[in-house]
């Protein structure tokens, strides 16, 4: 049966970069009051801004109008002060940096601010869930939430299971994804989940496809857009990520596993070496105005 999510009112979203604010208007999109935090005022705030000039996109775009765009803005608080604002929150969905020793940190300090009652979720890529809930006084109450980027067009959520989450959180959480107009799958923890499992190996394999001369990265862009029917190719999904975010996922599921399927390609290491991590600064696999 289906467990009921009407009660969740009020979020927060921790982290307010690219993942943290695009889930904040899926949420406020969706009616929900967000508070949406960060370790300065000047970046949270930077995180309603993003919101609100994707916001202005869809105006333009006839998809909803000034007013409605101005109502989903007012529901969505920026701060840092998570003592007074996080208090009576009914879920907490975690976007900081993808490092396990900050998550839980931020984990052990938000399991005492809120309510008993709360649903704590993390939407790392890949790293444990079992881990982060170990800190807190409510594993059972304890999930990954992974959204994709971005978070207010890409349809997906997987639901991480943890060793102790429990049977009625994820019931919860399904119901809540649907009421985001979300499509919900669920995974037993594992590294990377269901989508990284997959993507990463594809991405890795493009690049020894490169590096071996195969062909170029628009030719082989051109050949799984229209081959595969993606709507990128993997140099252009690359660049859009982060390189160097791949190449933490890709390493951590090289680790993880041990084996030599996961080894991440020497030309990505090569170019997060050189800071060629994307469109986040201007050259990529693609160069970026
Ligand atoms: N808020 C709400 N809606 C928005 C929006 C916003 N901020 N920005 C765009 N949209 C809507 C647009 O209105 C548009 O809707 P319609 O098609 O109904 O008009 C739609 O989203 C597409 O937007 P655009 O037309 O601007 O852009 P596009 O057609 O060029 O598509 C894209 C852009 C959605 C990014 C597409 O290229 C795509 O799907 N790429 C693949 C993305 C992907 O694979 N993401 C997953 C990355 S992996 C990951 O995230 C996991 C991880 O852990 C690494």
């Amino acid at each position: 049966m289906t467990a009921d999510s009407s009660w969740i009112k009020k979020v927060v979203v921790v982290g307010a970069g690219q993942m943290g604010s695009g889930i904040a208007q899926v949420f406020a999109q969706a009616g929900y009051e967000v508070i949406l935090s960060d370790i300065t005022e000047e970046l949270a705030n930077k995180g309603k801004e993003r919101i609100s000039k994707g916001l202005d996109r869809i105006v333009k775009k006839g998809k909803i109008t000034e007013e409605q765009k101005n109502e989903i803005l007012s529901r969505i608080h920026p701060t840092v002060d998570l003592e007074n604002n996080a208090k009576d929150a009914d879920l907490l969905i975690e976007a900081i940096i993808e490092k396990m020793e900050a998550k839980k940190d931020l984990f052990k300090k938000v399991d005492k601010i809120l309510p008993e009652r709360a649903i704590l979720a993390s939407n790392t890529s890949s790293l444990s869930i079992t881990e982060m809930a170990s800190v807190t006084s409510r594993p059972e109450k304890f999930l990954g939430a992974h959204f994709f980027n971005p978070p207010p067009v890409m349809k997906l959520i997987e639901f991480i299971k943890g060793y102790q989450t429990s049977q009625e959180t994820l019931d919860i959480m399904l119901d809540l994804g649907k009421r985001l107009g979300k499509t919900p799958v669920v995974a037993v923890e594992a590294p990377g989940f269901i989508v990284n499992r997959l993507l990463m190996p594809f991405l890795n394999e493009a690049y020894f496809a490169l590096q071996e001369g195969i062909a170029s990265v628009e030719e082989i862009d051109t050949a799984v857009k229209l081959g595969l029917n993606h709507p990128m190719g993997p140099f252009e999904l690359s660049d859009f990520i982060g390189l160097d975010t791949i190449l933490y996922i890709a390493e951590y599921l090289f680790n993880e596993f041990g084996e030599d399927k996961y080894r991440p390609c020497p030309l990505l290491r090569k170019m997060v070496r050189a800071g060629k991590l994307g469109r986040k600064t201007g050259e990529g696999f693609y160069k970026y105005n």
